[in-house]
């Protein structure tokens, strides 16, 4: 029986640590449990605020709605062939514990997502993505509960409309769906490895790995992250605040003509993408401190908690960055991070 917690602290379920509360507060734990909130929801007549593994988002207020926190647990296998495995894993599955499982069972396509905070349901709604590789890469399809009706619905690739940091359900179809399950297709034989991402292939060399693995990959970009991003358990975050701007080729050259080290990767036509961390870098702020709110020392594009900030501390910096950034490089840099 689905459990109702009223006035519930969500400061321990956010990894930018911030202490809100919320006006209730329910974990679910089975398909059952779904559909007794959406009861408790239609008869207290308040609005849902679904919750995953919290390491996207930034409070700055009391949420005063009833807060779904998907603890869905479960990873079966559902086919396979010679080649690949489809593996279905339940939204509130952690991770980087269901990348390990995967790695250790030898299916590989997700370990350069390792270490990636967060839950499986995360992982399709902003098509996670790291060192070359985005969720999209081996979603197979996903299972969603319609939030208005109760009913079950799956969503196959082209249905979620992924793009970067992007899907249908931070767009037209944000907040009415719950994702229970996501499915994704993983090799067992032939993996095809992804090391050229550049911090990747001096790991490995620094590792003395010859012949890389996708445990070795896995290992590797672990050891990046733990060396560039801070731990969410001992200084609050949610990983990159801002999305990495796409700007036309001019807009670069522009940069260029100042800065000839702008980091740039080819975007599609007359495009290009531009590595925020650097021009947030380049203008001063990284390291940067006021009162709990700052800027990350190593990886300006990680906004952080150093234990009281409040929500609008954090978000205010962010806006004052977005100003400056604008007026420095003519770059309108977006939050990544959903503010509420
Ligand atoms: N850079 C700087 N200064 C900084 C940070 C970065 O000059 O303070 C430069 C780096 O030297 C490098 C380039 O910017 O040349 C890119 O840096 P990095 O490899 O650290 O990656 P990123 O573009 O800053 C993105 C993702 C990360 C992901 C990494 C690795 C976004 C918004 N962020 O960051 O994702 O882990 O690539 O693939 O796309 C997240 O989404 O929360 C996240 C951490």
């Amino acid at each position: 029986m689905m459990n109702i917690i009223e006035a519930a602290s969500l400061k321990k379920l956010n990894t930018f640590g911030m202490d809100v509360s919320a006006d209730y507060l329910s974990e679910v734990n089975s398909p059952e449990e779904i559909q007794q909130v959406l009861e408790f929801r239609d008869k207290k007549n308040i609005p849902l605020f679904i919750l995953g593994g919290g390491s996207n988002i930034l409070f700055s207020r009391n949420i005063h709605e009833l807060v779904l926190l998907n603890r869905l647990k479960g990873i079966e296998i559902v086919d396979e062939n010679s080649n690949h495995v489809w593996v279905q894993a339940s939204a509130g599955e952690n991770w980087h514990q269901f990348v390990q499982y995967c790695i250790n069972n030898d299916w590989g396509g997700i370990e350069n997502l390792s270490l990636i905070p967060g839950n499986v349901g995360a992982s399709p709604m902003q098509n996670i993505g790291a060192y070359g590789v985005e969720i999209k890469d081996v979603f197979h399809s996903l299972e969603a509960v319609n939030l208005s009706d109760g009913k079950t619905k799956e969503f196959s690739a082209k249905e979620c409309s992924f793009g970067y940091r992007e899907s249908v359900f931070k767009q037209e179809e944000k907040g009415k769906w719950l994702i229970t399950k996501v499915n994704y297709k993983l090799t067992k034989d032939n993996h095809i490895l992804k090391t050229g991402y550049g911090a990747i292939t001096s790991e490995l060399e620094a590792m003395n790995v010859k012949k890389p693995s996708i445990q070795s990959i896995s290992e590797a970009v672990i050891r990046i992250r733990r060396s560039k991003l801070p731990n969410p358990e001992e200084i609050g975050n949610a990983g990159s605040f801002f999305k990495n701007p796409v700007v036309d080729i001019s807009v670069m050259q522009q940069i260029q003509s100042q800065y000839a080290d702008v980091v740039n990767y080819p975007a599609g036509e007359n495009q290009v993408k531009l590595a925020a961390g650097w021009l947030i870098e380049k203008a001063g702020w990284k390291g940067y401190r006021k009162g709990d709110a700052g800027v990350h020392k190593n990886q300006a594009l990680v906004l952080v908690n150093y234990g009281h900030s409040a929500g609008n501390e954090i978000s205010d910096l962010a806006d004052q960055i977005i100003e400056d950034i604008e007026n420095k490089f003519g770059v309108k840099l977006e939050k990544e991070v959903n503010i509420y």
